[in-house]
């Protein structure tokens, strides 16, 4: 996504109000109707570059936002100041800009989309803050997404299901698809609508059937580590392997008709197809192939406690994004390396889309600062940056923050 500036710390929704009171006169003159709503960040435990291949994901939303003070207004104008940088950007709902423009894209894109689904929407001023590192393959579009859709409705319009939530995040995805471009899958957007605290949420991205599966974390904890490397072609890259993906059900389809996409293709099918398929083909489908059997195999992992099996299917993900894939980076493959070596590691892989970006890490918890001391040093001597450590715990979807 267009980097969006992004700050430090703990989002105090208090402080927030007033800083929109500051900036809007509007609000000092009705704080009563002033709202402040958030939308998580998520990261992926397992189940990478499946979801746009109808396969099964495991994101987990986090206790990193993107926060939005506003006050809502009759004028049909949406304008949104960004407390990072004090930048204001502001379109008409009547009259929606052209993608282009950056982060204000994506609320505008919602607006679109909700509208489109005939959700009404409203206008109103708001200032944006943020502890969720920006375009670090955490997912902070999809946080915009949702924090602009709970923004955008009325307090009688919002979901108060969670059909309505899943509708939401299918709505934040058909604007990143059709407004700004960007050809992605659910997962990121249901992770942010969807997620509950303590949980990771499988979805299975046919049927859209999902579940919770709480997460055994009293003596583990989630560790995100950020590689502080750019995303080097991530866009183009992600739709080339989409095209990829999708010319290997094409020609496993020529003989088989009844594949639809590569959900329908189990490794033995994939090997009687080899004389199909190229090499780079082959190695695609592959991936995708095997990652959905890690997916449904590490959630039977989490759910007897065996971490240990965690961290050989992490593993096993994160071998098969770089060497079938290719979509890890230098910097991801020695953060993971790193975190394999380090006192308390018990699970590390590269999430996300990749090119960059963090990896996430199981590690036990009464010894993570250990483990950060030693990742972050490693890390350091083998590629010259410095990372970022960050526990991470599974939180809420988007919505109104009390
Ligand atoms: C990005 C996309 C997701 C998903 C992941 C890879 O985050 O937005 O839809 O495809 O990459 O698993």
């Amino acid at each position: 996504m267009t980097p969006l500036p992004g700050a430090e710390g703990d989002l105090d929704p208090t402080a927030l109000r007033e800083r929109l009171i500051a900036r809007y006169p509007i609000a000092a003159e009705a704080p009563e109707t002033i709202e402040v709503v958030r939308g998580p960040g998520r990261v992926n435990l397992i189940g990478e570059h499946t979801d746009y291949n109808e396969g099964f994901v495991l994101p987990v939303a986090i206790d990193r936002w993107i926060m939005m003070a506003l006050v809502p207004t009759d004028d049909r104008v949406v304008e949104l100041t960004l407390l990072a940088d004090g930048t204001t950007s502001r379109f008409e709902l009547d009259a929606l800009p052209r993608p282009g423009r950056g982060s204000i894209d994506y609320v505008a894109g919602v607006a679109w989309s909700l509208s489109e689904s005939g959700w009404p929407v409203r206008g109103f001023r708001a200032v944006l803050a943020s502890n969720l590192p920006m375009s670090a393959g955490l997912s902070s579009s999809a946080a915009l997404e949702l924090a602009s859709a709970w923004a955008l409705l009325d307090a009688d319009r919002r979901p108060d299901t969670d059909q309505d939530r899943m509708e939401l995040a299918r709505i934040a995805q058909r604007a990143e698809n059709d407004f700004v471009g960007v050809r992605c899958g659910l997962m990121d957007q249901f992770a942010s609508s969807l997620g509950r605290p303590g949980a990771a949420m499988l979805l299975d991205c046919r049927s859209l059937d999902y579940r919770a599966v709480t997460l055994p974390l009293e003596e583990h904890a989630l560790v995100v580590c950020d590689s502080a490397s750019p995303r080097r072609l991530a866009a183009s890259q992600y739709n080339a392997r989409r095209e990829q993906c999708e010319r290997a059900t094409r020609l496993i389809r020529s003989r088989r008709p009844s594949v639809k996409s590569l959900r329908d293709v189990d490794s033995a099918t994939l090997a009687e197809s080899a004389d199909l398929l190229d090499d780079e083909t082959m190695r695609r489908a592959q991936h995708v192939v095997s990652e959905n059997q890690r997916v449904l195999d590490c959630v039977d992992a989490l759910e007897r406690g065996d971490m240990e099996a965690v961290g050989r299917l992490f593993a096993a993900s994160h071998a098969s994004l770089r060497d079938l894939y290719e979509v890890s980076s230098p910097e991801l493959d020695a953060l993971v390396e790193a975190a394999t070596a380090a006192p308390g590691g018990v699970a590390a892989r590269m999430t996300g889309a990749g090119f960059g970006g963090c990896t996430i890490n199981v590690v036990e918890r009464n010894r993570v600062d250990d483990f950060a001391e030693s990742v972050t040093l490693s890390y350091r001597r083998a590629t010259g940056l410095t990372g970022r450590v960050m526990v991470v715990n599974p939180s809420a979807g988007a919505g109104v923050v009390e």
